[in-house]
């Protein structure tokens, strides 16, 4: 792989212990996946860093990044808990200050704490533009939506190209790789919650894919939604949508599949996942809530109550709840509660349910796991959970 002289600077060691590491491993990333260069890059954000999710090793490795800054805008994911309300989540002495030192490793480096798997709301990268995110549902979105070019990076990889200002260039960077290779019609035009069934049931079934959609609801949260379902449960890194995201045109691939849903199949398939258990809590905010959701939540839940017995919790990131204080307090004059920096999935906050109603694909993937669900409509959920 071709390496320019300060790549090969870095990787000599020249410039530090930190960014030889960096590099190497960008290095070898690239050479697994042939590139034959680097990229530069504008913008990184780095995935796992709740301790829930990395553990002792993941802070061991963590701690051989030192004396060094990152050199691109660098955003972070959720950890384990709201950073001032830490025993809401948990009374874990051991978890708080092992998720603390990761969090402060990250702003010794000059990462931005932004604990949010949505970078967009923060920086939105432009049409074409090269970046090294890691959080799924984020990249799906990044080049989906924005047009700019992400692979998945692992949570180190990102934090190599923040250091390096590189990637290796590969995959999502190449035009050639953008291209849909499955056609999606279907009998309904996926909304605001049927588009996340959708992507769940996509995800599921046709892992690989990047889909053409002949339609879905022209509307942000929708995309979203459906981008974050599909790469959580397939490993799809982009989607196209005729008439609405940037790259349709041209989008798809000459020699594709072409697969029809039916509104049926997705309830049916909805059905299975669900438990017939009534749960006592709503989480919902996966990925974090939009400054337009949570207008949408404070219009239908205004001058209602959580029921007794019931809990409410909403994720957001810092940015978006300090931009909606109005909004926000309508919502928690109803019992409800919204978090930012943490989400239902990477803090241990479900531990203390047994059943959960949630409202997206994606959570309901990872939940699902563990406990027992009912996937739903969030609107819906909360005309069972309020009065
Ligand atoms: Fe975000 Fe957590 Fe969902 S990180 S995308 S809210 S699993």
């Amino acid at each position: 792989m071709y390496l320019d002289k300060e790549e090969e600077s870095m990787l000599s060691g020249e410039k530090g212990e930190a960014l030889r590491l960096a590099m190497e491993i960008i290095l070898k990333l690239g050479e697994f996946y042939n590139a034959e260069r680097t990229i530069k890059i504008t913008s990184s954000q780095i995935s796992g860093v709740s301790y829930k999710n990395i553990g002792d090793a993941g802070i061991d490795l963590l701690r051989k990044f030192k004396n060094v800054k990152v050199s691109v805008k660098t955003f972070l994911n959720p950890i384990g808990f709201e950073l001032d309300f830490p025993y809401d989540f948990t009374h874990d002495e051991n978890f708080i200050s092992k998720q603390m030192e990761i969090v402060k490793i990250f702003n010794d480096l000059g990462v931005y704490e932004s604990l949010t798997c949505t970078p967009y709301y923060y920086y939105s990268p432009s049409f074409g533009e090269h970046i090294a995110w890691a959080e799924s549902s984020a990249i799906v979105y990044a080049n989906s939506v924005l047009g700019a070019r992400t692979n998945r990076e692992s949570g180190i990889s990102a934090l190599a190209s923040s250091l390096t200002g590189r990637t290796s260039y590969y995959g999502m960077h190449l035009e050639e790789n953008r291209k849909a290779t499955i056609l999606v019609e279907t009998d309904f035009k996926p909304d605001y919650f049927t588009s996340t069934v959708l992507g769940l049931y996509l995800g599921k079934n046709f892992n690989g894919k990047i889909p053409y959609f002949k339609t879905v609801e022209n509307d942000l949260d929708t995309l979203k939604q459906l981008g974050a379902a599909m790469n959580a449960s397939g490993s799809i890194p982009m989607f196209h949508v005729e008439n609405i995201t940037p790259e349709y045109k041209n989008g798809l691939n000459t020699d594709h599949e072409k697969i029809h849903i039916e509104f049926s199949e997705i309830e049916e398939f909805r059905e299975k996942i669900n438990s017939n258990i009534e749960p006592e809590v709503l989480m919902a905010g996966c990925p974090h809530l939009s400054s337009n959701e949570i207008r949408k939540i404070a219009t239908f839940v205004k001058n209602k109550k959580v029921k007794n017995g019931k809990s409410v919790y909403f994720f957001t990131s810092r940015k978006i709840k300090n931009e909606n204080q109005e909004l926000v307090k309508i919502i928690e004059n109803t019992g409800a509660k919204i978090y930012t920096d943490t989400c239902m999935v990477v803090s241990p906050l479900k531990d203390k349910f047994n059943t959960l109603y949630l409202s997206s694909g994606k959570s309901s993937y990872y939940i699902g796991k563990e406990k027992k669900i009912v996937l739903s409509d969030l609107f819906g959920i909360l005309e069972v959970m309020m009065t």
